[in-house]
């Protein structure tokens, strides 16, 4: 009962907080609008490094870990603001975290000249610059749709678009690159500046991925984010 009234008063808050911006002194009439997250979703460095491994394609991928339980008010907030969801009910994974190497880049590319999901793990956890701690921005809400193959589904996905200010996230795919290319793998197939950092909120039916044809940056930005 306690939780359960707890998480409705979370939801009053987050549903309320759909805020006009600070005003801007020159036009009072110009009001922007900014839809607010607990800045506490960006300490990473709070919460563990969640390692991905298996055996099987699609099972090694290198994320960073965040606290879903920052996100989660914000997940339901988009789930029940109708302007923001376009009458979608969202599912969610029920964690968060940001892709930093996807399982296709470990599938077709990495492991292929020899990098192993340990050594990822190992680079993402080293004691002077931990992924955890790398510091980021979320700039806005995403949005991306797209009708699928081979079925013809309108599908849609949001997620928070995560804005690399330091690098940082940036210096972990370049540490991959040095050890790609020193393991003797093709350069010309690993870009490290090739990625989109994200938040994956929630979507229709299943999530959209570049392959899908969409680019979740700012170009699919829907609404303004700050995080408070
Ligand atoms: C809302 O979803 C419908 C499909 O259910 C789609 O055709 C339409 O373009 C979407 N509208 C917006 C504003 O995204
Ligand atoms: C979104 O709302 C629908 C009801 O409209 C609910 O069934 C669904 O579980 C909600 N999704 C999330 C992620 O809470």
């Amino acid at each position: 009962m306690k939780i359960a009234a707890s998480l409705l008063a979370t939801l009053a808050l987050v549903a309320s907080t759909v805020v006009a911006g600070p005003t801007n002194g020159k036009n009072k009439h110009h009001h922007q609008k900014y839809l607010r997250i607990s800045k506490k979703v960006l300490r990473a460095d709070k919460v563990p490094f969640i390692p991905h491994s298996g055996s099987g394609l699609f099972t090694n991928w290198v994320g960073m870990n965040l606290d879903f339980k920052y996100v989660k008010p914000f997940v339901n907030m988009v789930n029940s603001t109708a302007s923001l969801n376009n009458n979608t009910a969202l599912i969610s994974r029920g964690e968060a975290h940001i892709t930093m190497i996807t399982p296709p880049e470990y599938d077709n590319i990495l492991s292929k000249a020899g990098v192993t999901i340990k050594e990822l793990n190992a680079i993402a956890t080293n004691k002077k610059r931990p992924l955890q701690r790398a510091k980021f921005s979320i700039p806005c809400l995403g949005r991306v749709q797209a009708v699928t193959k081979p079925d013809n589904v309108f599908q849609q996905s949001w997620q928070l678009i995560v804005n690399d200010d330091k690098k940082d996230l940036l210096r972990y795919r370049q540490d991959v690159f040095k050890l790609f290319v020193k393991k003797g793998g093709n350069p010309a197939l690993f870009d490290p500046e090739d990625f989109m950092p994200h938040i994956t909120l929630g979507f229709k039916t299943r999530d959209l991925f570049v392959e899908d044809g969409v680019y979740k940056r700012r170009n699919a930005c829907i609404a303004k984010v700050v995080a408070v």
